[in-house]
């Protein structure tokens, strides 16, 4: 999905798309829940996504973050799992144009090709999108390519930079 937000106006809604993906994080704190945003996620490494990830936790639970820090986000990615979520419909970080919520995981019975019942980790990912910006299909493919990565994560350091 291309990166958009809103340009918030009173009169238009311009829709601006921009060159990164600034990845929003959904995080409980003692004093409310704040959204900061991860910056150009699509050139960092893992291990950078993890330092940044911790160092905007470390100031939301202080109550530090700054302007810079939650805005500017593109997407917002919600684990409403890590307090025992199943199942959301997340509603939009405006002015951003799409939201995921992902559940907690749960070991439950599958079925192999074989019909031989195994254990699965399983979760619901539920995404919530402005049909102005991005249709269905788009939203249903990009989870489609996201489960993918997420099953066989080998596929995913192909596409790393
Ligand atoms: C997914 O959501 C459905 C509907 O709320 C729920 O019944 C089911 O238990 C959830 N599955 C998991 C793995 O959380």
């Amino acid at each position: 999905m291309v990166p958009c937000y809103f340009k918030p106006s009173l009169l238009l809604q311009l829709i601006i798309c921009v060159g990164c993906h600034n990845v929003g994080v959904a995080m409980a704190t003692p004093n409310g829940l704040v959204v900061p945003n991860i910056k150009k996620v699509q050139s960092l490494s893992i291990l950078e996504i993890t330092k940044e990830l911790s160092r905007l936790q470390q100031m939301a639970s202080n109550n530090k973050l700054n302007s810079e820090d939650i805005t500017g986000g593109t997407i917002t990615i919600s684990n409403i799992g890590a307090i025992g979520g199943k199942f959301g419909s997340p509603l939009l970080n405006l002015p951003e144009v799409a939201i995921i919520a992902i559940g907690r995981i749960q070991k439950l019975p599958r079925f192999d090709d074989d019909e031989t019942v195994y254990p699965a980790s399983v979760t619901n990912v539920t995404i919530g999108a402005d049909h102005r910006v991005v249709d269905g299909a788009t939203v249903a493919r990009f989870c489609n390519e996201w489960k993918l990565l997420v099953e066989k994560p080998e596929l995913l350091l192909l596409h790393m930079r």
